[in-house]
């Protein structure tokens, strides 16, 4: 699996908005791969976004699907009041704070039924059944990891290949388990160690990803033996994310650090840090997907309005070099980075 690419790079799913079927085409046809985000869609919806997509490429693209966890066990009380009253401000009614599967079934019908060459999931592992209905169906099967003892439960299920989550990344945290009381949730691998780690166990081909944003990056996973690197923030802001223009112009303008919160949705996420973030930190439980149903129309207010403050502003540690324009001018600068980076290397004998 993507050991073909003409260039190893790969968009990351972008759930919420920002992965397009243009996104993922546009990479595609630079030489790239793609994901489509199905996290938060309904089924018909991600069905609508892999036709399309499939209208705009006649190359195969991936589809990421969201693994539902349990019900909360947190208190949730105090933290919905805090977001109460934001809501009153655009007056908008909070979400209903409830748990849900994400449609999960409903989505491996579809990947199913449109045959998606590629299937990754984060937050868990597919059942053994399912990846052997994936696999029985022609579709490979990824499954994206944070610590070495992840990586293991994935290859125990059948995984074909591992996509690496360092601690770098943008966004949601791909843990099994959000654990509460540790910080971050969880073990924090960077990307780098997590290659060595996972490498040292197993032949699987292995995908980085969290905080590439240069070429030199993408060079340094592949001689760390890994097969493709998948960048998220680094397509933020090219011209076919759907990224909101409040998003786009923080992480344009830099300047704020980035940390791990669950204030949007109950999960830790990087996050660039704003005033939701600083305030609500301290009341915010691990709760997900309960708190993303609570603050989402409160963050699609926000993000009507454009007030950075209280939109979920996801990005990587490096988003502060991550660029503009096309996608295709994107990968372009990439692969002549990339290809600096391996000039350099070749001093080595
Ligand atoms: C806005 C945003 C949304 C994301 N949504 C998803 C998602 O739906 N599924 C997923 O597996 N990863 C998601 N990620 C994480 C990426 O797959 C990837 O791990 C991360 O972007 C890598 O770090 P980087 O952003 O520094 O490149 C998201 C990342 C960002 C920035």
């Amino acid at each position: 699996m993507f050991e073909d690419l003409r260039f190893p790079v790969i968009a990351a799913p972008m759930a919420g908005g920002p992965t397009t079927p243009e996104l993922v085409a546009a990479v595609t046809a630079a030489g790239g791969f793609g994901f489509l985000a199905g996290g938060y869609l309904s089924a018909d919806a991600l069905a609508d976004r892999i036709a399309k997509t499939a209208e705009l490429t006649g190359e195969p693209f991936g589809v990421n699907l969201f693994v539902p966890g349990g019900a909360a066990e947190a208190d949730l009380g105090g933290h919905i009041e805090r977001w109460r009253a934001e809501a009153e401000r655009y007056g908008v009614e909070p979400g209903e704070p409830r748990w849900d599967d994400d449609a999960y079934t409903a989505k491996l019908e579809v990947v199913l039924e449109r045959k998606v060459p590629v299937v990754s999931f984060t937050f868990g592992v597919p059942s053994p059944e399912d990846v052997g209905r994936l696999h029985a169906n022609g579709s490979e099967v990824a499954v994206t990891v944070t610590s070495p003892e992840e990586a293991e439960r994935a290859i125990a299920v059948g995984a074909d290949a591992l996509v690496l989550q360092g601690f770098e990344a943008g966004a949601h945290r791909g843990l099994f388990a959000d654990e509460p009381e540790a910080e971050g949730g969880g073990p924090q691998y960077g990307v780098l160690s997590l290659l060595r780690l996972v490498s040292a166990r197993t032949d699987l081909p292995l995908v980085a990803t969290g905080g590439l944003v240069h070429g030199a990056d993408i060079a340094a996973v592949l001689a760390a033996g890994a097969v493709a690197a998948q960048l998220g923030t680094a397509f933020l802001r090219a011209d076919e994310a759907g990224t909101q223009p409040a998003h786009r112009l923080a992480l344009a303008d830099g300047g704020r650090p980035t940390a791990f919160t669950r204030v949007f949705s109950g999960r830790p996420a990087r996050s660039l840090v704003n005033r939701a973030v600083t305030d609500f930190s301290a009341t915010a439980p691990s709760a997900y997907p309960e708190v993303n149903n609570l603050t989402k129309p409160i963050r699609a207010a926000a993000g009507k309005a454009g007030d950075a403050e209280i939109m979920s502003l996801y990005a990587g540690q490096t988003y502060e070099l991550a660029g503009s324009g096309p996608a295709a001018s994107i990968v372009e600068r990439l692969q002549a980075e990339a290809r600096e980076a391996a000039t350099r290397l070749s001093r080595l004998r």
